[in-house]
């Protein structure tokens, strides 16, 4: 069972307009169309998509159109009641492809309705093999979030102990951006005050496997003084430079990184090995959502028990497939073509 979290889950209303965006004016759709998103959401669709047992853990109150959207598309979940509507996404397309992104911050969620939202996945990641935690966090959650309830994972505080597959502790990914990426890997600041990701009790915050794509990658390294700062765009043009930022992750106590590099493919670095997948180009359709298909691969593999390098053809594959697909739709591996995907062997450090 792999149990996904997202805090901060959405309706994406995707709305075509029939020529460009004009500012200030009145202008009627061609179409709409909506979906239950989110980043951890997504990550359980294309597990779905593939048969794979999973469970999106969120809040959202009972009658909430993002709740019915999932129970429409059969993909399961655990969700803590809030009364307040959770937010809307809004995409406005254009005929030539430009597409303009408004993202509502989320609903305010109290101190008790956030120990509420731990306890229900606290409770869910009993037996599971895989914890994902993903996306932004709602108005007014901690940016140290991800790394405090990796700590209760570990520690199955409120639940006994160990909480995962044969009582173990779960194996814990972490997507984001921002804040909470930079505080789910960071170490102690200077005055020694904040802990972040690092060790509390002898118990790590820090995830097994962390999935930024290039641009979160460069503000990873830039934030935490990991490597002389390069830009999204040098990491995607350089895997080389990637692996590297990736090692020094990985060397803070991050157990993998799997970096993705848009239409370069990816690369995943972990205390063994680095390697550099790609995959032959693709007619990308919509990019949208293909980093969590990408991380939605990894898992399945990893829970064939893929070797490393194996795990990464299948985070590249579904990359691959999820890119050439409409929308955020999501591909079955079965549509997939791992086979096609070239692994190389990079330098670490
Ligand atoms: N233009 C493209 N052509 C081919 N494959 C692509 C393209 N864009 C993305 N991919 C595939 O999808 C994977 C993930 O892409 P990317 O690095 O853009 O993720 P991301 O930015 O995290 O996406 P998101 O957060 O929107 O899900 C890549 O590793 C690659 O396999
Ligand atoms: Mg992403």
């Amino acid at each position: 069972m792999i149990v996904t979290f997202t805090a901060n889950p959405s309706l994406d209303r995707t709305v075509a307009l029939p020529g460009p965006l004009a500012r200030g004016e009145v202008q009627r759709a061609v179409s709409v169309s909506q979906e239950s998103g989110g980043k951890g959401v997504n990550v359980s669709r294309a597990l779905v998509a593939s048969g794979l047992e999973t469970i999106a853990v969120l809040p959202g109150a009972e009658n909430d159109p993002v709740l019915a959207g999932l129970l429409h598309d059969g993909v399961p979940f655990a969700a803590l009641p809030i009364e307040q509507p959770l937010r809307t996404n809004v995409a406005l397309t254009e005929p030539g492809g430009v597409t303009t992104k408004i993202n509502e911050p989320g609903p305010i969620m109290d101190a008790d309705q956030q120990e509420a939202l731990i306890g229900l996945l606290l409770e869910r990641a009993r037996g599971a093999s895989w914890v994902v935690m993903a996306g932004s966090l709602p108005p007014g959650f901690p940016a140290d979030f991800y790394a405090t309830v990796t700590r209760r994972l570990r520690s199955g505080a409120g639940s006994g102990a160990g909480i995962g597959a044969d009582g173990g502790a779960p194996l814990i990914a972490v997507d984001s951006s921002g804040g909470p990426l930079v505080a789910a890997v960071s170490g102690p600041s200077p005055d020694g005050t904040a802990q972040h990701g690092t060790s509390q009790n002898g118990v790590s915050g820090k995830p097994d496997l962390l999935k930024p794509n290039a641009e979160e990658l460069a503000e990873l390294a830039a934030a935490a003084g990991f490597a002389t700062a390069s830009t999204a765009d040098e990491l995607e043009a350089d895997p080389e430079a990637a692996a590297a930022a990736a090692a020094a992750v990985v060397r803070s106590g991050v157990g993998a990184v799997l970096a993705t590099l848009g239409s370069k493919g990816a690369v995943l670095v972990t205390a063994d090995g680095a390697w550099l997948a790609t995959h032959p180009p693709v007619a990308a359709v919509s990019t949208v959502g293909a980093g969590d298909s990408s991380l939605a691969g990894y898992l399945l593999a990893h829970g064939q028990g893929a070797a490393p390098a194996d795990c990464l053809r299948q985070a590249v594959a579904h990359g691959a497939a999820a890119a050439s697909l409409p929308g955020s739709t999501v591909p079955a591996v079965h549509q997939t073509t791992p086979d096609a995907v070239t692994i190389t062997a990079l330098r670490k450090d």
